[in-house]
């Protein structure tokens, strides 16, 4: 069964590691991200973007196809199905197809239109037991098309949005979507500080996990991140993988050409993609 992220994401933070929330994009994904979960004991949280519930059919069948790998692989560790950046429409349609976590991203917003957003969400979410992550200071990158150095959240908007009785807190700390560029000055922990002591004890979330160096994801943890987002780094192993498969020419030999042969390097990349990150964020053996 699905569950909210709370209770993993309280755990986390009073334990000092992240739970990791690993975007999807279709069966094979979802797949190799619950395997490893359920190898390794990890809690983890399944992401989906608006654009890849989109591509996947709609969020009912992620929904049924998640419930039914769930039941199929037996899966015993705790697992969210988190919207990411969600829009208010797609919370919406999200909390009704069966999510049992919502974010919604109103941080391109003016501080009082998310805020009143936001608050709209929070007793729907909390009467329903499903998460909910507000975002503020929007997160560099890729996010809109427009490739951005990482904007660093007010801390006095974060305590304004944790107040209103969300889940967990993203905020911007100069990190940004997809791939780093050469000259990234690194993530800013005066801000994260600043942050921290402005909300409490709210679990803060670390977007645009891909790239970040080790020594600063662990400072970043010990700063107050409980949950981290990895997207892109799946995504280049995984094409990485199959690119090797299909340049080898492996397709062309026997039954190679089989779309369960020709995926499954990809699938083997994305677990150890997967299982890097959790021993980094420390979340094994927590479920
Ligand atoms: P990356 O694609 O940079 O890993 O970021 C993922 C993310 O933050 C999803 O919300």
């Amino acid at each position: 069964m699905l569950v909210s992220a709370k209770e993993m994401l309280n755990k986390a933070r009073d334990g000092h590691y992240a739970v990791g929330q690993f975007n999807i994009n279709n069966l094979e994904w979802t797949k190799s991200i619950l395997q490893t979960a359920e190898e390794l004991k990890a809690p983890v949280i399944l992401g989906v973007s608006e654009g890849a519930g989109k591509y996947m059919c709609g969020f009912d069948t992620v929904v049924g196809m998640v419930n039914g790998m769930l039941k199929g692989l037996n899966i015993t560790v705790p697992v969210a199905l988190h919207l990411d950046h969600g829009t208010f429409e797609g919370a919406k349609a999200c909390i009704n197809a069966g999510f049992s976590s919502i974010m919604f991203d109103g941080s391109h917003y003016p501080i009082e239109e998310n805020l009143k957003l936001t608050t709209a969400l929070v007793n729907t979410c909390d009467i329903l037991g499903i998460s909910l992550e507000a975002e503020v200071g929007a997160i560099g990158g890729e996010e809109d098309g427009v490739v951005g150095m990482g904007e660093c959240a007010d801390p006095k908007e974060c305590k304004m949005i944790a107040d209103l009785g969300v889940t967990m807190l993203a905020a911007g700390i100069g990190n940004i979507h997809g791939k780093y560029p050469e000259n990234w000055p690194g993530l800013r922990f005066d801000v994260l500080e600043n942050i921290k002591a402005t909300v409490g004890d709210m679990p803060l979330v670390l977007h645009g996990g891909t790239g970040i160096p080790e020594d600063m994801i662990k400072k970043a943890i010990s700063l107050g991140v409980a949950k981290i987002n990895v997207n892109t780094e799946c995504q280049l192993s995984f094409s990485a993988a199959t690119r090797k498969y299909i340049e080898e020419g492996k397709d062309l030999v026997g039954k190679g050409f089989d779309p369960r042969k020709v995926l499954a390097p990809g699938c083997e990349a994305i677990k150890a993609t997967v299982r890097e990150k959790m021993e980094i964020f420390g979340c094994i053996g927590k479920a």
